[in-house]
């Protein structure tokens, strides 16, 4: 049985173009694999929006509190969803070069040291066990290749926060532009269909933590 978990970033919700063609990948990907009782969970960050750090959980985040702290509990049950997952898709505006506020806010809540990462004498190390990932990118501007009109910190920041709890599994689909045409969202249409996370026969090392 395999398990997608999708975040949904753009405050335009389910009126996303990305959010729209990822949900249409999934509800096809459920359809032809219900008989394995495959299954999504939908996190969608911003309905109802995820709320800004508390002061409790900066505290308790960094100062080895037990996970059974209070001020945990919300980053706990994200971290949940996130362990429980075998592939994660993430649909995601770009702003202002880079994450929107609400998945920045997630990133928060996952990242946590001596519970998702742990930092030594030797280096960081992810404490999570691999999965695909599948990031879809909508931007009004061009941002990748040699047509780019804007830096893209998106793509490096995403890869490293999700290298430093240890997931390397990342694809990245764009699709940009204020309003692409019909050839364009087929060809995103087609690329995440061929993504390793509706694809792959992968099933990840659930992580005991
Ligand atoms: C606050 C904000 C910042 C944005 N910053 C960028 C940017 O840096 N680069 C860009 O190409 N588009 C930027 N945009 C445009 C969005 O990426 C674009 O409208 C995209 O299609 C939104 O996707 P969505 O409908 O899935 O939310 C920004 C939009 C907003 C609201």
């Amino acid at each position: 049985m395999k398990n997608i978990l999708f975040l949904q970033a753009s405050p335009h919700g389910f009126d996303s173009l990305g959010a729209r063609l990822a949900h249409e990948a999934l509800m096809r990907w459920q359809w032809h694999e219900q008989r394995s009782g495959a299954y999504s969970v939908l996190r969608n960050l911003t309905e109802p929006p995820l709320s800004a750090l508390s002061r409790d959980y900066a505290l308790a985040s960094v100062s080895g509190h037990p996970n059974t702290d209070p001020a945990l509990e919300y980053s706990e049950q994200l971290i949940a969803e996130l362990t429980q997952s075998d592939c994660l898709l993430i649909s995601t505006p770009m702003h202002n070069f880079t994450v929107p506020a609400v998945l920045k806010l997630w990133i928060d809540f996952v990242l946590r040291i001596d519970r998702t990462f742990k930092i030594t004498a030797d280096g960081t190390f992810g404490l999570l066990a691999d999965r695909p990932v599948l990031v879809l990118v909508r931007s009004g501007g061009l941002s990748i290749g040699e047509t780019a009109r804007q830096p893209d910190f998106l793509t490096p920041y995403l890869k490293l926060v999700l290298a430093t709890i240890g997931i390397t599994m990342v694809e990245f689909i764009y699709l940009d532009g204020i309003a692409p045409d019909d050839a364009a969202i087929d060809a995103a249409r087609g690329e995440i269909a061929r993504s390793s996370i509706f694809t792959s026969a992968f099933h990840h090392q659930r992580d005991a933590l």
